[in-house]
């Protein structure tokens, strides 16, 4: 049985703000999507990955970051769509004849360069047997619903977890699942929600605080300051 990785980096970083798509921000000389794509390439379990960018800079992506990083593992390289849920959708397909049904498929987002081998490992784990595994973290404040800037509730701490990636599923639940939600032109958050909505059961694979996905520019901070505790 075989792991996939499928990394999701077509985004157009619009909260960063930059002058350049976030993904190819640089963090200690290196695009933020080769330092994600070194964390895949580096473990022993992952056998391909798959990498969507946008269709205009897959080029860039081919030359300036798989073959200057040299990512053996690099199977495709796919264009992406108007949104996240677009663009995992088309790197679905383009494993079609690659990736087996039983296959796991680790969908992770290239602006998350933190995540540890083992969040991976122990995802793909609970995949081979669950429906699904989310990696996600408690959350430490206390989150409020609001509506017109009136609060309208106060869900109890303990429930709520936040999601992160990857997100971890058999090619063959992943596939349907996006497949439906496209038929239905349903639009979710994230994968996970694609596959609870089909009444199947997606479990939690506790993750890492350190796993942040890098959105506005004091993320750029916090990931330097990351990456010195590394180098340390
Ligand atoms: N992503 C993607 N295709 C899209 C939108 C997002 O592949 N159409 C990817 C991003 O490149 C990123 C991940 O999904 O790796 C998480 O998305 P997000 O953090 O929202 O990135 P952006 O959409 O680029 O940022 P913003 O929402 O601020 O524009
Ligand atoms: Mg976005």
């Amino acid at each position: 049985m075989a792991v996939f990785a499928l990394v999701p980096a077509a985004g157009m970083g619009k909260r960063m703000g930059a002058s350049i798509n976030k993904q190819y921000l640089l963090l200690a000389g290196k695009p933020i999507l080769a330092h994600t794509l070194s964390v895949f390439e580096g473990t022993s379990f992952v056998d391909g990955i798959f990498v969507i960018t946008p269709e205009d800079e897959i080029p860039f992506c081919r030359e300036q970051v798989v073959e200057r990083y040299g990512f053996a593992k690099v199977r495709g390289i796919v264009a992406g769509g108007a949104e996240r849920q677009h663009s995992v959708l088309n790197g679905l397909r383009a494993m079609e004849g690659v990736a087996a049904d039983d296959d796991v498929v680790l969908i992770h987002d290239g602006v998350r360069p933190f995540v540890s081998a083992d969040v991976l490992a122990r995802a793909a784990a609970v995949a081979r047997e669950d429906d699904g595994a989310l990696v996600a973290v408690p959350a430490k404040d206390t989150v409020k619903t609001v509506e017109d800037g009136i609060i309208t509730g106060t869900p109890p701490r303990e429930t709520l977890w936040l999601a992160q990636t990857p997100q971890a599923f058999r090619y063959a639940v992943i596939r349907a699942a996006h497949e439906i939600a496209d038929a239905e032109r349903f639009l979710g958050t994230d994968d996970a929600m694609l596959v609870e909505r089909l009444g199947r059961s997606v479990r939690i694979v506790v993750g890492d605080y350190r796993n942040i996905k890098i959105t506005t520019p004091e993320d750029m901070v916090l990931a330097e300051a990351f990456l010195k505790e590394i180098a340390a």
